[in-house]
């Protein structure tokens, strides 16, 4: 009786050491924040998600891991924003044309030929409006802490494009983004939807025969190499919206998160800085390999483009909102 005894207080005695050397493993091993997306590193939002994991690391050792995965290769941005809902990823930064199921009014971002530059750009997303989509997505568990610029995008193709015509019935790969779609179906080219992952290739065996991109974007993935022309077109935007899941990021302790926030405002101001000088060293690069031709539009073809594109507006204006539509063509003047 007594030796079953003294063996059940030993067991129970090892269990409780095992417990509590569980617990303060669990105290003591660090938040790991994945940080996935779908460009390369060497493009500014491929740089902003490596500057965040080593300045949260240095200045939270032993509380934070930042595991950073680029390219693609944890989620495709088929899949980037479910696993992030799912709690699979906990930082992600799609471009602002992959959120039209979650807020209809950052569509506004898409609307070609809306902003004049990225001044322009930044003094909207640093406005009451541009804050106020930050968190429009709160209710369904998505919280936005920043934008990051990549840039304007360029046109792409096997042919010239200097004038709306030009792309008539090329097939272009877009985002999915609805306004996108619609942008080329303006000039009468046929969008298809694609995830970023698969651009090369489809451009390389002609399931597409154009694309729109910033140059860092093209440079990164050899887009070049399979589009003989770029039109310097400058006809839309490719910016980011940094994201967490909503409960994982108010469920972290406040010091952590507080601190998280200060190193992320301070990467948003590298990356946003940075970001003109990484597509132009991309633009350099692209002109020195020498496979594909630059092609500027005078005042006359942009504005034959414009005026093709712009009607789109109109067909979003309901679900973007006149008034959201109207405070970005305020950032134009400087307001
Ligand atoms: C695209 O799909 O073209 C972009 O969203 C890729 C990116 O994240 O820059």
């Amino acid at each position: 009786m007594f030796k079953l005894t003294a063996k059940a207080i030993a067991c129970a005695l090892s269990l409780s050491i095992a417990g509590l050397a569980h617990a303060a493993e669990s105290a003591t091993a660090p938040i790991v924040i994945k940080f996935a997306h779908v460009v390369a590193e060497n493009t500014p939002k491929g740089q902003g998600a490596l500057m965040f994991k080593q300045l949260a690391e240095e200045r939270l050792p032993g509380q934070v891991r930042v595991e950073v995965y680029p390219n693609s290769s944890l989620f495709g941005d088929g899949k980037e924003m479910e696993a992030l809902l799912l709690g699979d990823v906990q930082l992600i930064a799609p471009s602002l044309a992959k959120f039209e199921h979650y807020a209809k009014a950052i569509q506004v971002f898409d609307l070609p030929f809306l902003f004049d530059d990225m001044a322009a750009v930044d003094r909207f997303q640093q406005a009451e409006a541009g804050q106020k989509l930050l968190r429009s997505m709160e209710d369904k568990n998505i919280t936005g802490l920043a934008y990051w610029h990549n840039g304007l995008k360029q046109l792409s193709a096997n042919k010239p494009l200097l004038e709306p015509k030009d792309a008539r019935g090329l097939k272009f790969r877009v985002q999915a983004s609805a306004v996108l779609e619609e942008q080329f179906k303006a000039v009468r080219a046929n969008p298809r939807k694609m995830s970023f992952a698969e651009v090369y290739q489809g451009l390389q065996t002609g399931v597409v025969n154009g694309a729109e991109n910033p140059y860092s974007n093209i440079y990164s993935q050899k887009m070049h190499e399979v589009q003989s022309h770029i039109t310097e077109s400058n006809h839309g935007l490719l910016d980011y919206m940094v994201i967490t899941n909503t409960k994982f990021w108010n469920g972290l302790p406040t010091d952590v998160r507080t601190e998280l926030k200060t190193i992320l405002d301070e990467v948003t101001v590298s990356v946003n800085q940075q970001a003109d000088a990484l597509n132009e060293e991309a633009k350099q690069a692209i002109l020195a390999d020498g496979k594909t031709e630059i092609l500027n539009l005078s005042a006359e073809q942009r504005g034959l483009w414009r005026e093709a594109m712009q009607p789109v507006w109109r067909k979003f204006e309901g679900e973007i909102g006149a008034d959201v539509i109207k405070a970005a063509e305020a950032a134009n003047q400087g307001n």
